[in-house]
């Protein structure tokens, strides 16, 4: 199948997937590759355009990242941001230098709209800006494009050589007309038709998870949550019945839910999948005693989570290829790429060193949240299970601040069952990304009937958020929120005080561990 593609090239920037998400969102396929891919690989891949990312450098720091400028030639349109745009500038020959204002945020820049790059944007726009160096003089053939009182060129280009550079972000929701610059670049400076949908994705994947696997066997960690059953199916689809679905029972799941996993990914359920389900619950619990810190919690989890799943390869014999459901903020936030660690979240950085399969297959690991749906729609994966909030991979272990107990679980998925099933009537549901209650550590004092009570507080969370990078936390109706206060009060023993969380992401992280 010819597929039009425009290649991303990282510098190092924190944006890259967030570029080439934009330019997913443009009906366009778009990877992303290190900035010091061979020009040979490059060829074979024929991008339709190619995007240079920001990057944490100066192009004259030791160790800048660099690349050829036999690039420049190969008659590629090409995008630079940021970094990217000093890059394109410094190896053409124009300058680059400490700013004497540094500009970060958000900018009033002054855009000639006669640029290909800026039809139909609003001359003065607002852009965000975080840059220490910038481009003091543009090479000979290029003309500027755009500037800010402070940034004599905030936008060069050299249209005959197909070359566009802008100091901003457009791929940041706060460049109020970025989607329009990338558009603008992918459709006409690039020319794409914009016609590739995700499930152009499912084929592609499809196929190269056939060409990797061969006859080999397939074990996926399935946690019944909307990744990792995006991934199952995906795989199922490939390998059918070389794929062994086991689903571990950690004891630390929501209500019910290992029971409904087990319903739609068992054999009473509608795919043909080996599943195997492993409770395991006093074996997690067993781990987690005395444990507080949530670094090790989900260190414990992970591990034990993977001992699991060896342990069940051997019995399986000669098993190849793990799966696992990870997505693009896993990934980022999970420090593997160049950002800092936030937390050593998502299935990936909880791994430990040793891991018994010949490789690890990650076929969502470029996807955000809202892409997996897509893609999970268009396996034909039912809607209600597709658009299931999301749920960590250590589970209930770190919804529960402090140490995990049999009994505090219990407390967990009462208080959350009673909180979903409230939330659910209100039909609030589908306007919120992700809410549940989790078990502080925090005890204090109550009365109920006629006696003292010293017990556990509730916090309830619930956030609004499209790529679950970022969330605001989201304003439930009061009357939900009493009547839910209310009912985990006196329903759930051990617990006498409810809190409602008002913290957005940043600063805040969505779970609470
Ligand atoms: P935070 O708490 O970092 O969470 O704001 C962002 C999103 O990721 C989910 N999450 C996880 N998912 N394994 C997962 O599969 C994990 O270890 C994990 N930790 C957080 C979280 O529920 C939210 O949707």
């Amino acid at each position: 199948m010819e597929k039009e593609m425009v290649i991303v090239l990282d510098f190092g920037g924190q944006y890259n997937q967030l570029i080439a998400r934009r330019v997913r969102e443009c009906n366009v396929y778009c990877e992303v590759h290190p900035y010091n891919i061979s020009l040979e690989k490059i060829r074979q891949m024929q991008p339709k355009g190619i995007i240079f990312t920001g990057g944490p450098n100066s192009v004259y720091g030791e160790g800048a990242a660099v690349c050829g400028k036999e690039i420049f030639e190969l008659g590629i349109p090409i995008l630079g941001i940021c970094y990217g745009s000093q890059l394109m500038a410094y190896l053409l020959g124009g300058k680059v230098a400490t700013a004497p204002v540094s500009e970060y945020g958000r900018t009033e820049v002054e855009v000639n709209t006669n640029s290909a790059l800026f039809k139909g944007v609003s001359e003065m726009t607002v852009c965000w800006m975080s840059h220490t160096d910038y481009i003091e003089k543009a090479p000979e053939e290029f003309q500027v494009t755009a500037h800010t009182p402070v940034c004599p060129v905030a936008g060069m280009e050299c249209p005959e050589k197909g070359l566009y550079a802008v100091q901003f972000h457009p791929e940041v929701m706060h460049t109020v007309e970025g989607m329009t610059m990338l558009r603008n670049f992918v459709m006409d400076i690039c020319g794409c038709n914009g016609d590739w949908k995700m499930d152009s994705f499912v084929e592609t994947t499809i196929r190269a998870i056939q060409e990797k696997v061969g006859t080999g066997k397939v074990l996926c960690a399935l946690s019944g949550g909307v990744d990792s059953s995006v991934a199952a199916v995906l795989l199922a689809k490939a390998v059918g019945k070389q794929l062994t679905c086991v689903f571990v029972d950690h004891g630390l799941l929501r209500k019910n839910e290992g029971d409904e996993v087990e319903a739609v990914f068992g054999p009473e359920g509608p795919y043909e999948l080996n599943f195997i389900r492993v409770n395991a619950q006093e074996r997690f619990y067993g781990k987690l005693a005395g444990v507080t810190e949530p670094e090790q919690k989900r260190k414990i989890i992970g591990e034990e989570f993977i001992r699991v799943f060896e342990e069940e390869a051997k019995k399986i014999g000669a098993v190849d290829f793990l799966v696992q459901g990870t997505i693009y903020p896993d990934v980022i936030e999970s420090g593997l790429g160049k950002s800092a660690t936030i937390k050593s979240h998502h299935n990936v950085g909880g791994l430990p060193d040793y891991v018994d399969f010949k490789e690890i297959i990650e076929p969502l690991r470029m996807l955000f949240k809202d892409e997996v749906r897509k893609a999970g729609l268009e396996l034909g994966i039912p809607e209600h299970l597709v658009f299931r909030q999301p749920f960590p991979g250590p589970g209930l272990g770190i919804r529960i601040i402090g140490e995990v107990t049999e009994e505090k679980v219990h407390m967990v998925q009462e208080a959350d069952y009673i909180y979903r099933e409230e939330i659910a009537k209100a039909g609030i549901d589908k306007k919120l990304g992700q809410y549940f209650a989790a078990l502080t550590n925090m005890r204090s004092v109550g009365v109920m009937g006629d006696e003292r009570t010293y017990d556990y507080a509730i916090a309830l969370r619930a956030v609004c958020t499209s790529d679950f990078m970022t969330a605001d936390c989201a304003e439930i109706p009061w009357e939900v929120l009493s009547k839910v206060a209310n009912r985990i009060v006196n329903e759930v023993k051990g617990v006498n005080r409810v809190l409602y969380d008002c913290t957005s992401k940043p600063p805040g992280t969505i779970e609470f561990e």
